[in-house]
């Protein structure tokens, strides 16, 4: 993952550096640095976050008019000062940030070792800096000319930006798998990994696509070639991002901000694709892919982490709405277990980012086998958006927590609009079920407003359970991935052990766990299965297991019997999952805040994780 910047211009580049590194901490944050370049070449790095680098920097030279900056999530080497990015040639010619992992670098480290290249860290990014220093000494070629040579050489993956002292002002950036944008200013030139860092200054921006290198000098026309020294032509695109977006506007953390942005968020992702009067439910970017979809063998949702979550809510909104077989993969796995794939299976990943590496790579796969490939992907411009044949955007707006909430619920309202889009044109639904569940979708913004009047109870019952070191989260149905969810909400940012299960699968195993110190959350809103979630709450009390129950409100059975209880407004089944998980976001939110933890950037996590 990483996050990297870079500025070259008229203006002090320091500043635009760290704020951008800011913005980008999200990506990792176990190291950051900045190279500067000044008549000199100033590098400043450490161990630690942006903060720590500004503080680590203090009162020392930061003048220079072009830099680049690196916020780290360790792949090669652990995180310490040494190890943290830009890396210097051996000389100190060049320095470099990079983001993404090089594959075969102990190959070419043993070859520069046998040409008297010394070591300093353990990282592949030194391994790159010197094998472009050794091609430049070797070639006396330009910068631009010695990294497009060495990418030549390079497996792996990689979003690099190298500044040469003998080529003062001039930024070099390459990507292949890992992303980068470019900012275009009068005269001056930004690079990011995504564009939040560079919309303060710029809304015109070109994504590189693999395989690019841009050679960025100020007051000048980028210069786009592709690695085969071919010149290609800038896709100048306009941002659509907001500032305000990227600002935690009055809330103590992006999370709770995004918790509390889901009503406008959910309505966003609906926005125009729900027409109640004439009933249509249209979403553009699938429009085209419909024939194949209602035709398919099967669809199969390709996705990690929270994203996975939401296919399994699609799973279970698509086959039973549409009748469609629908199967739920880890990306990872997916791509690594041979298989089968066939023309007439279509491939859809689930992603916030746009940019998970094994989401990315396991799309590729299906596509290199025939199926038809397309994305729910709230980034827009993202990788999986480029690559997919088609596909719809989620429309949260940027999600900076790292653990995810209102990105979840977008995924999960758009799945809810194909598998009514899909049901309507295949048939599988009575007309008057399909106008009752398009009122029921639309009325999930208002009913997301009042889930969220829980939050002061939700805050009690977080001081009663701030403690605890295990919990089990329990629900059946649309809600059993509501469970998983929430578990993980959990552990991501309050570090407790909690596990996801479907209710009745606890009697063979997790059982096992309960007694009067495990509070168990319990997904027991109404629906078919009420009655027997109601039954494994009684397993649960039997064994002096504590009850937080998560209920619809107007409950009484599970009142009586829940030692807590939490309300959310009533809804068709299907879409319970945009109202439950809420309270659940809640609950592993103050829970985190009141164990001191840091909420928005959990240890050892990353937002976009674009290693394998
Ligand atoms: C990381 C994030 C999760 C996210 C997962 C998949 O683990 O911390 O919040 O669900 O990646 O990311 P994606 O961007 O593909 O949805």
């Amino acid at each position: 993952m990483c996050g990297i910047v870079g500025y070259t211009g008229s203006g002090e580049a320091y500043p635009i550096l760290i704020k951008g590194l800011k913005r980008l901490e999200y990506r990792g944050y176990d190291s950051s640095g900045v190279a500067l370049m000044n008549g000199k070449l100033g590098v400043h790095k450490c161990k630690g976050k942006v903060a720590d680098l500004e503080a680590h920097v203090g009162a020392n030279d930061t003048s220079g008019s072009a830099g680049i900056g690196h916020t780290r999530w360790a792949t090669h080497g652990e995180p310490n000062d040494i190890n943290a990015h830009p890396h210097c040639s051996m000389s100190g010619e060049l320095v470099l940030i990079h983001n993404g992992i090089i594959e075969n670098y102990d190959s070419i480290k043993r070859e520069l070792v046998k040409r008297g290249y010394v070591f300093e860290s353990d990282t592949d990014t030194e391994v790159l800096v010197n094998l472009i220093e050794e091609v430049k000494k070797n070639e006396k070629c330009s910068l631009s000319e010695a990294v497009r040579k060495s990418l030549n050489e390079v497996i792996g993956a990689y979003a690099i930006v190298v500044m040469s002292k003998s080529e003062p002002g001039v930024l070099v950036a390459a990507r292949k798998s890992s992303p980068l944008v470019i900012g275009l200013g009068k005269g001056e030139f930004y690079i990011a990994s995504d564009a939040t860092p560079i919309v303060e200054y710029t809304k015109n921006v070109v994504y590189l696509e693999d395989g690019q290198i841009a050679e960025l000098k100020p007051g000048e026309e980028m210069r786009l070639f592709n690695i085969k020294n071919q010149s290609v032509t800038p896709y100048i695109q306009e941002l659509e991002l907001q500032l305000e977006q990227l600002e935690k506007g009055g809330y103590e953390h992006f999370m709770l901000k995004e918790i509390y942005e889901q009503p406008r968020s959910v309505l966003d992702s609906m926005r125009g694709r729900i027409l109640i009067d004439k009933g249509i439910v249209q979403l553009g970017g699938m429009a085209e892919y419909e024939q194949k979809l209602i035709n398919a063998d099967r669809i199969i949702f390709v996705a990690c982490g929270t994203s996975w979550h939401a296919g399994l809510v699609g799973e279970y909104l698509i086959e039973d709405l549409a009748r469609i077989s629908v199967e739920v993969e880890y990306a990872s796995e997916f791509r690594y277990r041979n298989p089968i794939i066939t023309e007439k299976d279509v491939v859809i990943a689930i992603s916030q980012s746009g940019e998970t590496a094994d989401t990315l790579a396991a799309l590729e796969l299906a596509k290199s086998k025939g199926a038809t490939i397309l994305g729910i992907c709230n980034v827009v411009g993202s990788s999986i958006a480029r690559v997919t044949h088609g596909g719809s955007y989620t429309h949260a707006g940027p999600e900076i927590g790292v653990a995810s909430t209102k990105a979840f619920t977008s995924q999960v309202t758009v799945l809810s609009l194909l598998a009514l889009m899909l049901a309507q044109k295949k048939g599988t639904i009575q007309r008057r079920r399909y106008q009752e569940l398009l009122v029921e979708l639309s009325s999930i913004p208002d009913k997301i407003e009042t889930a969220l009047e829980a939050n002061t109870l939700i805050e009690i019952i977080s001081a009663k359970f701030q403690n605890a070191r295990n919990f089990l989260y329990l629900g059946r149905g649309y809600c059993f991935p509501v469970a998983l969810e929430g578990a993980l909400k959990l552990k991501e940012i309050s570090y407790i052990h909690a596990e996801g299960y479907p209710a009745a699968e606890m009697k063979h195993g997790p059982i096992a766990l309960i007694d009067e110190e495990m509070p168990v959350v319990v997904i027991a809103t109404q629906g078919p299965s009420y009655e027997k979630v109601v039954s494994n709450i009684q397993e649960v009390k039997a064994r002096k297991g504590v009850i937080i129950a998560i209920v619809t409100e107007g409950d009484k059975m599970v009142k009586e019997m829940a030692d807590y209880t939490i309300e959310i407004p009533k809804i068709a089944e299907c879409f319970s999952p945009l109202l439950a998980s809420i309270p659940l976001q809640l609950l592993a939110y103050h829970i985190a805040v009141m164990r001191e933890c840091n909420v928005d950037q959990p240890r050892n996590l990353a937002k976009s994780v674009t290693v394998e």
